[in-house]
């Protein structure tokens, strides 16, 4: 909260007031459904953990902020889920909340994958709390993503700016060797894809564009792979 605050201080600076408090106005929503829904839901997703607390040492692993509970919600709006049919996946869990926003949608499957222990404990407690669910089965998994086989029935890919470089070009080396091996439709859903993706992966001859939103400093896109038919 601090930090939101003190970058919106150096943006009022910057950009003057017209341009910063429509900004400030929508940190603060995000920041009070991020309490209230947390709360509704008995877990703890909301807190920042730095770089710096987690230890990665490579920049390209990118630190712990939750999707924003609007932005979530917005761009899983945007997905056609096949009911007990398809299966999420979010790269870079975190403390879970995706994961858990997920499993109260008709998936048959949820799976987190997280590379830091810290988050993937947090994770796993708020899944233990977790009053509603409506998918199936939930899974966490503690491990680089890099070196987590994408599993063959995957078919809903969840990104909120986990990682880059050469990071992200390998995991994204994995989604398509299980294509290869499983030919089947995916869907990715790209949270911060302004950041890195689109200038690193999404030109790339296997993903189409179908929709881009806006959200909170830059935009979601949902990508879906060409061959799928
Ligand atoms: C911006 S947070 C997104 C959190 C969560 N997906 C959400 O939407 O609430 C990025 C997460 O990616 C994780 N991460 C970074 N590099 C990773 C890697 N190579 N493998 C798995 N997780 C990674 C970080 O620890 C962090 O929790």
């Amino acid at each position: 909260m601090v930090n939101s605050l003190r970058a919106a201080a150096g943006r009022l600076r910057r950009d003057g007031f017209l341009k910063t408090v429509p900004l400030i106005a929508r940190r603060l929503r995000s920041q009070v459904m991020a309490v209230v829904e947390d709360r509704r839901r008995g877990v703890s997703t909301s807190r920042e953990v730095t770089d710096h607390q987690l230890g990665f040492g490579d920049s390209r692993y990118h630190a712990y902020v939750a999707t924003d509970y609007d932005t979530f919600k917005a761009a899983m709006g945007l997905v056609d889920i096949r009911p007990m049919q398809d299966v999420f996946v979010d790269f870079g869990s975190g403390k879970g909340r995706a994961v858990l926003l997920a499993a109260e949608m008709p998936f048959r499957r949820v799976i987190g994958v997280e590379y830091s222990m810290q988050l993937h404990a947090d994770a796993s407690r708020n899944l233990a709390a977790l009053r509603h669910r409506r998918c199936g089965e939930v899974e966490l998994v503690q491990a680089d993503a890099t070196r987590w086989p994408v599993p063959p029935d995957a078919t809903v890919l969840f990104f909120f700016n986990p990682f880059d470089g050469e990071v992200l070009a390998r995991v994204c080396e994995n989604i398509r060797a299980s294509l290869a091996e499983s030919p089947r439709k995916i869907t990715i859903v790209y949270v911060r894809a302004d950041k890195f993706f689109e200038h690193e992966i999404a030109w790339t001859e296997w993903l189409t564009r179908i929709h881009e939103i806006p959200c909170s400093d830059g935009k979601v896109a949902i990508y879906e792979n060409k061959a799928a038919g």
